[in-house]
């Protein structure tokens, strides 16, 4: 029997103009969980869409599937020898039933008429999430789900097709850490049922927590592979990055000054109640807590995405208008949300073009855009945060999934406001953008911004704010100084049994 069940070699991938994979290997042994580690832009997502049959490499390429030559030229081909693929966007069909976006593409069809067997269908789908420990039924519409759940269902479609070896990329960027645990679990147990896996994150915990062995990559090539047990973060920084980072989040050295934003009082039946805080300039505050604890909610009704019912928003003593983005805008309120892929780009069109949309006032002569300026003050931005593309006129829609998200973040970065609501502003970037993007916050804060972020991360929270906001079930439950604060006490307030409130109704209650 062959030693590993998969086995790249010599694989190479160019798409017109550039070099993606370059002569990169790979081995993935029987039932181990593989984490796939890099820089936003290595090549990762490009590597495993060659596995996935949803690119090819380029001809030197060979693949290995138990020791037997295999070639693998379309997804369907992938699925007949057992590969199956989780991508990075889930791509599901919101309007559909569960089950119908597990069987989509090879739905169970009578075998006497040639129609579609609803009944068995239902029983395997649910067969499958009774599997994957699920609580909600194979009926439910797909977009009522949580992002979370909606990521169960990409696996059970994944293991509808009986895969043996199934691929992730980036499951964990949009879910809590309750919800990471949970999908540590699942992922577990396919181990244990002999299923091989391949798990592509940024999150080094996500690696040292499941993975057997650790590849990484850096500018489309292969760098090295160990057994977890023997890395740490500086080894693996190292490999990722090409030199040391001595430090993950840059020194703060600004003082807050007086009070700018005010939220008093805030409540949206059924999402939270109660909500006060400050936030003077210059201040870094985080907004944490635990799954469903309300502080996406409360950032979408401050800056009006939704409404709130009562309480009050004030910026410098001005009340803000309740569910008017504009208006917030016009007041200088930025916003970047947790969902960066509904709002935010405008894939077909050029980095620049992206990054400049939100303050173009700063580059209008008379109306007209003035060019120079504006691709100048993109390149400048792109290239504080490592945005991986040939230049600023590369359309967005070529760009890595983290490269995606720098452009987000310089997008709204370039913006002049006040207040900065940062919702997750970190999440799916990798380490070198990470201390990139704290040092732009502590410029724009040192510049006088008011920045609040939210974050699960509580080494992040604890590494970057000033002061720190902790959430629990629509509530405030603490308020402190960074300088009190610790993991313990944070993880105390969003977690503890009682808060001394009455108790929020769920939602749409
Ligand atoms: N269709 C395409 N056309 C041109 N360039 C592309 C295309 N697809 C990917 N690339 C480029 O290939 C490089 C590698 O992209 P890939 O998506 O594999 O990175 P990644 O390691 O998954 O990064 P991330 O962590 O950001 O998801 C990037 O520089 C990207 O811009
Ligand atoms: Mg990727």
């Amino acid at each position: 029997m062959a030693e590993y069940i998969l086995q790249l070699k010599n694989i190479h991938k160019s798409f017109p103009g550039i070099k993606v994979l370059e002569d990169v290997h790979f081995e993935l042994l029987p039932g181990e969980i593989h984490a796939l580690m890099g820089e936003n832009g290595a090549g990762k997502s490009t590597l495993i869409k060659i596995i996935s049959g949803v690119h090819q490499s380029d001809r030197q390429g060979e693949i290995y599937l138990d020791g037997k030559q295999v070639y693998i030229r379309s997804p369907l081909d992938a699925q007949a020898l057992g590969i199956a693929a989780v991508h990075q966007h889930v791509t599901s069909f919101p309007d559909l039933s569960v089950a119908e976006n597990v069987f989509i593409g090879h739905e169970k069809i009578h075998s006497f008429a040639k129609v579609i067997d609803w009944k068995a269908m239902h029983k395997q789908a649910n067969d499958l999430l009774e599997r994957l420990d699920a609580k909600f039924d194979s009926r439910v519409q797909m977009g009522s789900l949580s992002v979370a759940q909606q990521q169960i269902v990409e696996i059970a479609k994944a293991l509808s097709t009986n895969a043996r070896i199934l691929i992730m990329d980036e499951p964990t960027a949009a879910l809590t850490s309750q919800e990471s645990e949970d999908l540590y679990g699942i992922i577990r147990g396919l181990k244990q049922k002999g299923v091989s896996i391949i798990f592509i994150s940024h999150r080094f915990e996500d690696m040292y927590t499941i993975a057997d062995r650790v590849t990484v990559m850096r500018d489309g090539r292969y760098v090295n592979t160990w057994n977890v047990p023997e890395v740490n973060d500086n080894t693996m920084v190292v490999a990722m990055v090409g030199r040391e980072l001595v430090q993950f989040f840059p020194k703060r050295d600004v003082k807050p000054g007086e009070e700018i934003f005010r939220v008093e009082g805030l409540c949206r039946t059924g999402f939270f109640k109660d909500v006060s805080f400050t936030l003077r300039r210059g201040e870094i505050l985080a907004l944490t807590g635990l799954v469903g604890s309300g502080r996406t909610e409360v950032c979408e009704a401050i800056f009006g995405v939704t409404v709130y019912d009562e309480g009050t928003v004030t910026l410098n003593g001005q009340s803000l208008h309740r569910g008017d983005p504009a208006a917030s805008i016009g007041a200088g309120i930025g916003y970047l949300p947790e969902d960066r892929h509904k709002q935010g780009l405008v894939l077909p069109w050029e980095i620049s073009k992206n990054i400049t949309l939100s303050g173009l006032d700063q580059f209008t002569i008379r109306g007209w855009i003035d060019l120079k300026k504006e691709n100048a003050a993109a390149k400048t931005l792109g290239e504080k945060l490592g945005i991986k593309a040939q230049s600023v006129y590369d359309r967005v829609s070529t760009l890595s999934g983290g490269n995606q998200q720098k452009v987000i973040v310089a997008k709204l970065l370039n913006s002049d406001m006040k207040v900065l609501i940062l919702d997750e502003p970190t999440k799916g970037v990798d380490v070198g953008a990470k201390y990139s993007i704290y040092e732009i916050m502590n410029e724009l804060a040192a510049a006088g911004y008011g920045i609040i972020m939210v974050s699960s991360e509580l080494p992040e929270v604890l590494g970057v704010s000033d002061r720190v906001v902790v959430m629990k079930e629509g509530r405030v439950t603490a308020t402190m100084d960074v300088k009190e604060a610790t993991q313990e006490t944070i993880l105390r307030y969003a977690a503890i049994q009682n808060p001394p409130s009455v108790q929020v109704k769920a939602p749409g209650a």
